[in-house]
């Protein structure tokens, strides 16, 4: 039977009593974690490729994209309460929904942590290279240095990304001798970013440039612009679904909260509602200032974000300064309204808060391979931890290496795409795992119950389905041929080597520390 191998929800739950972190992180401490994972490029840069695909409508797409993560948020709020143990969704799956499922999911999150820091690298980069380099050293990097080659849509690129690229490594090399966040560091990040969203958000909607005019036409591509096309409202909503990813880093601190059952919540829902209404005013200040309206093509559609058409029409002289060209979006903004050095100022604000999420996505990343081998299911080796730095420096320096590789040769539209593909898969089967739980073990304590699951937990399948199919094409398709080659390594290699497979539970409390072995009969099945 495939779907047998399910990981005993006991074990995982005595390892997890067992590890008793201390519980100091409150409701506004979980917060910040939350507001610092996920503001980034998602509102920094994809605000230019959101307004390109939706034009005003896409204000309308930030509140579909952060309903479907708040009922999202909702279903991982039970489950990482009640599962307080590194892994995430895979863990979760896990214990639900067995081996070959959890693979699937530990598979799909690579997409939605490395190939994110990838992106959030390449957002990084159009900062560094139009702030620091270009406005305050008079430095213009050629196109060949900064930009990749690569995209599966055909935009004209240059040769390599190299600002990305080495932003990827340092970060790298950072998290491999063992550097982490403090959260102090976290909380002044927080207040950088949060303080030039502030700043943007007064300064563009008192400004005399905004013009209720500049709404009109609201959907210019409609609300729908058909599956696979990836423009409309819904369109824009499900590339803009990245500005969100990172919220369920939250529940990874679940363990180390006090009282878990409110303030894990709490911190989840309420990063999230603070961050919707920051992006919708974000993106009003942006439209109602210098106008967000798409670059159309033949048939009024739309021309693709980063296609070589747009690129083209963004060099003529008509579309000089339009939101919609800009690769630093919310500077750019500022700069045409005149207020340049504020505008330089936010794109310094961009690039000192952008590598804490890099670092953050890659953290979270780093510990998913390293649960993933301590099953077995990735070779031992990686999950190596050097002896002085006490980290997994193996898995470390390979997660490194693919984002530093996406980084340097892909463009941050079609990286975060991709990244909103493995993630929506990830959501989805989180929601199903809660509802799987609640049927297979209603007796077991929950510290918080995600209200109206039956409601919530279809709606949130079926948000992220439907934000799937309104991904550009090229992205969806990414989707299943990474889980095609994920599952020729399963069966190749994984399910062989199973620990669980031969009657070993291994939980991971903490990466320095020891794991918890349990011996078990060979292929259990959850309670
Ligand atoms: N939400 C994060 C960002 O926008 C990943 O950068």
């Amino acid at each position: 039977m495939i779907l047998d191998r399910v990981k005993p929800l006991d074990a995982i739950l005595a390892a997890a009593e067992k590890k008793s972190l201390h519980r100091s992180l409150g409701a506004w401490q979980l917060m910040l974690f939350g507001i610092g994972c996920i503001i980034g490029t998602g509102i920094f840069v994809l605000t230019a490729a959101g307004a390109q695909k939706a034009g005003p409508g896409l204000m309308l797409a930030f509140v579909i994209a952060g309903a479907v993560c708040i009922v999202a948020a909702l279903c991982y709020a039970e489950i990482a309460a009640m599962i307080p143990v590194a892994g995430s969704a895979y863990t979760y799956s896990y214990a639900t929904m067995g081996e070959l499922l959890a693979w699937t999911v530990g598979w799909a999150l690579i997409l939605e942590y490395a190939i994110a820091a990838s992106a959030v690298s390449v957002g990084w980069s159009g900062y560094f290279s139009g702030t620091i380099l270009n406005e305050f050293l008079g430095i213009a990097l050629p196109q060949w240095l900064s930009a990749g080659p690569l995209a599966l849509g055909g935009e004209p690129g240059g040769f390599i990304n190299l600002p990305a690229l080495i932003i990827a490594l340092m970060v790298t090399w950072l998290l491999m001798i063992g550097t982490s966040e403090s959260a102090k560091v976290n909380a002044a990040l927080v207040a950088i970013k949060v303080t030039a969203l502030t700043a943007f958000i007064g300064l563009t909607l008192t400004s005399a440039y905004f013009d209720p005019d500049k709404f009109n036409p609201f959907l210019p591509a409609g609300v729908f612009g058909g599956f696979g096309t990836g423009v409309g409202a819904v369109g824009a909503a499900a590339t803009i679904f990245f500005a969100y990813v990172g919220f369920d880093a939250v529940s990874t601190a679940a363990e180390e909260t006090k009282n878990p059952q409110r303030n894990v919540p709490i911190g989840l829902v309420g990063s999230l509602f603070f961050c919707t209404v920051f992006y919708i005013l974000v993106a009003a200040g942006a439209i109602g200032t210098i106008g967000g309206q798409p670059i159309m093509g033949p048939g009024g559609v739309p021309l693709p974000a980063g296609s070589e058409e747009l690129a083209r029409q963004c060099a003529l002289p008509a579309y000089s300064g339009a939101l919609v060209c800009s690769d630093e979006a919310l500077a750019h903004v500022l700069r045409r309204i005149g207020f340049s050095g504020i505008g330089n100022l936010l794109g310094i604000a961009a690039f000192l808060a952008l590598p804490s999420v890099i670092l953050v996505l890659l953290f979270a990343q780093t510990r998913i391979f390293f649960v993933t081998s301590r099953d077995g299911l990735l070779p031992a080796g990686l999950s190596k931890v050097h002896p002085r730095w006490k980290t997994p420096y193996v898995v470390t320096l390979l997660t490194g290496a693919i984002v530093a590789v996406g980084a340097a040769f892909f463009p941050v539209g079609q990286l975060a795409d991709i990244a909103n593909a493995g993630t929506l898969y990830a959501f989805a089967m989180v929601a199903v795992a809660v509802m799987v739980l609640r049927r297979t073990a209603p007796d077991r304590p929950r510290d918080f119950r995600t209200p109206l699951l039956w409601f919530v937990g279809p709606a949130t399948i079926g948000g992220c389905a439907f934000l799937f199919l309104n991904l550009p094409l090229e992205a969806m398709l990414v989707l299943p041929l990474w889980s095609a080659i994920g599952l020729l390594v399963y069966f190749g290699y994984s399910r062989r080597m199973s620990h669980l497979a031969q009657g070993i539970v291994e939980v991971v409390d903490d990466i320095a520390g020891e794991e918890t072995m349990i011996p078990i009969d060979p292929a259990p099945r959850s309670d």
